[in-house]
């Protein structure tokens, strides 16, 4: 059997690292005789975006990079298109396997329907409703189109089920995601946060005050285009950040480049590298990441990764969106985060309740650590073609 797996962007490299090493295991164990070729269509392309998590998880280098960088939405996904559309017409697999809900995801998807291959989305049936967001259009193209849909949790699945998708198609594994967390806590407990902070420090930050292990901080991400690509959104979440949030406490912000671009075009990054207790950090490791929300009195982030591994983890955590695909994660049903949309009011009410309330980890059903063989064995048990 041929399966072709395809990531793009960084989400994506935490989903795949379980299942490249699933195939290999199935291989190995069973003989279960999978030629897999990974896929790179290199939406993301810095070293810290992109080859940092390959080297950190070991995902093998992917077979072929389709280099398509950066652009509109129509660009990247038209590229994308085109030259996925050889690599399927070269390789004639049995599968494509997408995961997320990126451009990539999409792009993918639509070429390989039209190429007449199967098509398995891993992390399937998320919705947010939400029309604006551009995952959610991916997420639900893809969805349309694929022979098998591995959701992350039961929720997922009513989603699918509303939409009219073949209870067949529909198989709950769980959410691979926290197969990366699981094989790879012990690898973060071991790193220290001075260590990483001293490290990754952006320009004009090594003047502030020395981080000290035993510092309470919190920590923020923030890239999606609602909050970080209207200049009135923006400048709001910098003064509560800057005036109030970081009074109390250090504030660790690793900042995506797309929010460095606009924090830069709208006149506010000097603010924020003014703000004494305020640190910018480069986009960080996966490894990293996960210390700093380990350690953190509070995660502010729109991030869905983060907001699940938050709920694991049992950090606080306030998403800074008005909806979420991953209702699973949120205090209502056990999990660790509320949503604050960027209403500064909310934030700051909910940052006080939030710490308050401290630690309280949760685990949704079948978020195990052993979702990518679930889906290995699911698709062999389909066949080739
Ligand atoms: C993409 C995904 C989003 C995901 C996010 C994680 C889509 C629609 N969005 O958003 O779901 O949560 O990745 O990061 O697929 N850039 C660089 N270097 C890079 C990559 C990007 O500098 O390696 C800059 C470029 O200026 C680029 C901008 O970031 O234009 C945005 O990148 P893009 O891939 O278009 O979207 P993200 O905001 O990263």
């Amino acid at each position: 059997m041929k399966i072709v797996s395809v990531v793009g962007a960084r989400p994506n490299f935490m989903k795949i690292a379980p299942f490249v090493r699933a195939i290999e295991d199935a291989n190995k164990g069973n003989g279960a005789g999978i030629d897999h070729i990974l896929v790179h269509t290199g939406q993301h392309y810095d070293d810290s975006m992109s080859k940092a998590f390959f080297d950190a998880l070991n995902i093998p280098e992917a077979d072929i990079n389709l280099g398509i960088g950066s652009g509109t939405h129509a660009e990247q996904v038209g590229h994308t298109m085109i030259a996925f559309e050889k690599v399927v017409r070269q390789e004639k697999p049995d599968w494509v396997v997408v995961v997320g809900d990126v451009n990539a995801t999409c792009a993918c998807s639509i070429t390989a329907k039209k190429q007449h291959v199967r098509l398995a989305h891993i992390e399937a049936g998320l919705r947010s409703g939400d029309m604006t967001m551009p995952e959610e259009v991916n997420r639900l193209v893809t969805d349309r189109l694929s022979d098998l849909l591995f959701t992350p949790d039961r929720l997922s699945g009513d989603n699918l089920r509303r939409e009219g998708v073949a209870a067949d198609k529909i198989r709950f594994v769980g959410n691979i995601m926290i197969d990366t967390l699981e094989a790879q806590r012990h690898k973060a407990e071991e790193l220290r946060v001075a260590d990483i902070v001293g490290c990754n420090r952006m320009e004009g930050q090594g003047a502030k005050a020395d981080f000290g292990e035993q510092d309470i901080f919190s920590l923020l991400t923030l890239h999606r285009p609602s909050n970080v690509d209207d200049p009135k959104i923006l400048g709001e979440i910098v003064d509560f950040l800057t005036d109030e949030l970081a009074r109390d406490m250090p504030l660790l912000w690793t900042v995506h480049p797309r929010t460095e671009k606009q924090l830069k075009a709208f006149g506010l990054w000097d603010k924020v590298v003014a703000a004494r207790n305020v640190v910018t950090l480069r986009p960080l490791g996966y490894h990293q990441l996960l210390r700093l929300n380990m350690g953190a009195a509070l995660v502010l982030t729109d991030s869905g990764g983060l907001q699940e591994e938050c709920c694991v983890l049992g950090t606080p955590c306030l998403t800074l969106r008005w909806n979420t695909e991953r209702p699973v994660t949120l205090r209502e049903q056990g999990g660790a985060s509320v949503l604050v949309g960027n209403d500064v009011r909310r934030i700051r009410e909910a940052c006080r309740e939030m710490l308050e309330r401290g630690r309280v980890p949760s685990r949704p059903e079948l978020w195990d650590g052993k979702t990518a063989p679930r889906i290995v064995e699911v698709i062999v048990e389909a066949g080739g073609i």
